[in-house]
């Protein structure tokens, strides 16, 4: 893969750290050109410039998943520059913890609006931005969207995740339906699910946890690991990996699938 994204033109939603961190990084060092988007821009723009350090093409741009107009807004700005978009990747998302019982209007809202609803308002800006572009003469696609769901959006038992577990349900349900619905038109849409992967996300959870289980941080970290047959916690480039590949070549003809990346915590 020396190469595989020359001048592809690709945007990161959440790319401020963690797994869109990554992926940002990943898809610069194989030639892409990478609009870093987070709601912090000042992470976005942190992120572009180590992308630039390194000898790659990186533009930071404010987006929050949750607004349709700044999504328009970054479209715009990447056709402006760049002159079509190749790849997106809806990455940005939260979690909160509770028992189901005490769970809040606010935890289900929060969750559902940045996770599910956000892939849905940007996916339909970038689609309808995608369905303008001539497709590709190698492979007949006009663009490649990435979902990045979760276990929990297919494995329904994860403690104090009932509103989590919901919109990542969604966001798997929702690739299908736009894989199906838009293959004919050259957009692939896919997702992927990673396990537990060790970012700020998971500092978080594991301090929600602890407290919820009435344990220490660390017995919650050995938890997941136990519950990961190839033994250790996920790394955000372990997932960044899966979607290289996606969005490479290699994977021109999958759409509407779900990838489970998590080292055998949850299989199907
Ligand atoms: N960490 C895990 O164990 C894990 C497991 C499975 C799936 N995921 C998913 O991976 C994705 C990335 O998670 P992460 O672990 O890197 O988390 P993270 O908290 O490290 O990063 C999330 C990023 O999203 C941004 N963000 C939050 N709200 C936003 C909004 N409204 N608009 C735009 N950006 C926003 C944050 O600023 C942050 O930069 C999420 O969708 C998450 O649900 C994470």
């Amino acid at each position: 893969m020396s190469k595989e994204l020359q001048l592809k033109v690709s945007a990161i939603t959440g790319a401020g750290s963690g797994i869109g961190k990554a992926i940002a990084k990943a898809f610069a060092q194989v030639g892409s050109r990478v609009a870093v988007t987070d709601v912090n821009w000042e992470w976005a723009n942190s992120v572009a410039n180590e992308i630039k350090e390194a000898g790659g093409e990186a533009i930071a741009l404010k987006l929050d998943v949750t607004r349709q107009d700044e999504c328009q807004a970054v479209v715009d700005l990447i056709v402006e520059r760049w002159g079509h978009i190749d790849l997106w990747v809806n990455n940005a998302g939260v979690s909160t913890m509770n028992r189901f019982v005490d769970l809040t209007e606010r935890d289900w809202d929060f969750n559902m609006d940045i996770n599910a609803k956000g892939t849905f308002l940007c996916s339909q800006v970038v689609v309808r931005q995608m369905l303008k572009q001539t497709p590709d003469a190698a492979n007949g696609l006009r663009g490649k969207i990435i979902n990045i769901a979760s276990m929990a959006g297919k494995r329904g038992n994860a403690p104090f995740l009932a509103h989590y577990v919901a919109s990542k349900f969604a966001v798997v349900g929702l690739t299908q339906a736009m894989a199906g619905e838009l293959a004919k038109q050259g957009i692939t849409v896919n997702a992927i699910c990673p396990g537990y992967v060790a970012t700020s996300m998971q500092e978080r959870e594991v301090e929600w946890e602890a407290k919820l289980r009435g344990v220490k941080p660390q017995e919650v970290r050995q938890l997941y690991i136990d519950d990961t047959p190839l033994g250790r916690l996920e790394t955000a480039e372990d997932v960044a990996k899966v979607a290289l590949f996606l969005a490479s070549p290699l994977a021109d003809f999958i759409t509407g699938e779900s990838i489970n990346v998590n080292g055998g915590s949850f299989m199907e």
